[in-house]
């Protein structure tokens, strides 16, 4: 099938399964990206998803979707995202599916450089730190160049939380979860804010929520995916949102300030391990790690977090 090269700034989504549709349908739904190539080595599905997708372009902003199960549909593309690989079950960890899926990273990554060799590379796959880490170490590109998806969903879990049970928009809430994309994730409530407020002087001032319920919520953010994953599958819909958060960023040059996952150099001590912290995403990917002013608990809970991610990096031979 002879693909024509992309002719704009193109988003390639690699994977048509749920997450990797969903992310096509927003980046569409949102226009994201003028045009959006999917995927997958299974014929029938990303087909019957690009022709389901193509048929509400004229409900969207001006926008195109091509795909098919041939790499060259990703040739150009600015931003790959990949989303292929094996999904939680049930109760199951993501870094329990890190053997399968850092094995998939090792085969995809160098056939994807051959059609798309400058474009940022977002793995959304999971476990996303240890396979950031891999698409990597595989493709020898700039640190800058290959950024996780990280904790940039979690983040928005957080924000939601805590608007809700405070009676405000999320986007009157600013608040990451930092570390792995996981069970060792947790708030940054010391660079929390609602509507500029730093939250822990507003819970002062006003004697709203305090530890207890603050515990509360952390607990609800970093068991939300197992409550999703028994009930329906599968998430799809909020990653696949947070996923175009970060291609428009990139696509866009925003300079935004987002938790995504990258290889870190001695930040607050932690090096050599890709998670998440608030980073400044642009046109080349990521860059300035934004310093903060971490207490010595969440500094000491951030490198649990690292030590985590690293004992999953080494045991799949990263
Ligand atoms: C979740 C998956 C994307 O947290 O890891 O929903």
């Amino acid at each position: 099938m002879s693909v024509t090269p992309a002719r704009t700034p193109t988003v390639a989504v690699v994977g048509a399964g749920s997450v990797g549709a969903t992310t096509a349908y927003a980046a569409l739904v949102r226009g994201s990206a003028r045009r959006v190539a999917l995927y997958d080595i299974d014929r029938a599905k990303v087909e019957a998803e690009v022709a389901d997708l193509s048929h509400g372009l004229s409900f969207v902003p001006r926008g195109e979707i091509v795909g098919g199960d041939d790499i060259e549909v990703c040739r150009g593309a600015s931003v790959v995202v990949v989303t292929a690989g094996g999904k939680q079950r049930p109760g199951q960890s993501r870094m329990e599916l890190a053997e399968s899926t850092v094995g998939l990273v090792r085969t995809l990554l160098p056939q994807l450089l051959e059609v798309a060799p400058d474009a940022v590379y977002l793995m959304v796959t999971n476990p996303v730190d240890v396979v950031t880490q891999a698409a990597l170490t595989v493709s020898g590109l700039p640190p800058a160049r290959v950024i996780g998806s990280g904790t940039v969903l979690d983040s928005a879990r957080l924000r939601h939380e805590i608007a809700a049970r405070v009676g405000v928009a999320e986007q009157s809430v600013h608040a990451s979860i930092v570390g792995e994309h996981g069970d060792s994730e947790f708030p940054l409530w010391s660079a929390a804010s609602i509507g500029g407020v730093p939250l822990l002087e507003w819970e002062r001032a006003t004697g709203r929520l305090g530890p207890t319920e603050r515990e509360e919520i952390a607990e609800q953010v970093v068991t939300a995916a197992y409550r999703i994953i028994s009930g329906k599958g599968a998430t799809n819909y909020a990653v696949g949102l947070a996923a175009t958060r970060i291609i428009e960023a990139v696509l866009r040059d925003e300079h935004r300030v987002l938790p995504v996952s990258t290889w870190l150099a001695d930040y607050h001590g932690i090096s050599d391990v890709c998670l998440s912290v608030p980073t400044l995403v642009g046109a080349d990917g990521a860059g300035q790690r934004l310093g903060l002013p971490f207490t010595d608990d969440e500094r000491a809970r951030l490198r649990a977090s690292a030590d985590s991610i690293r004992a999953t990096a080494r045991r799949v031979g990263l």
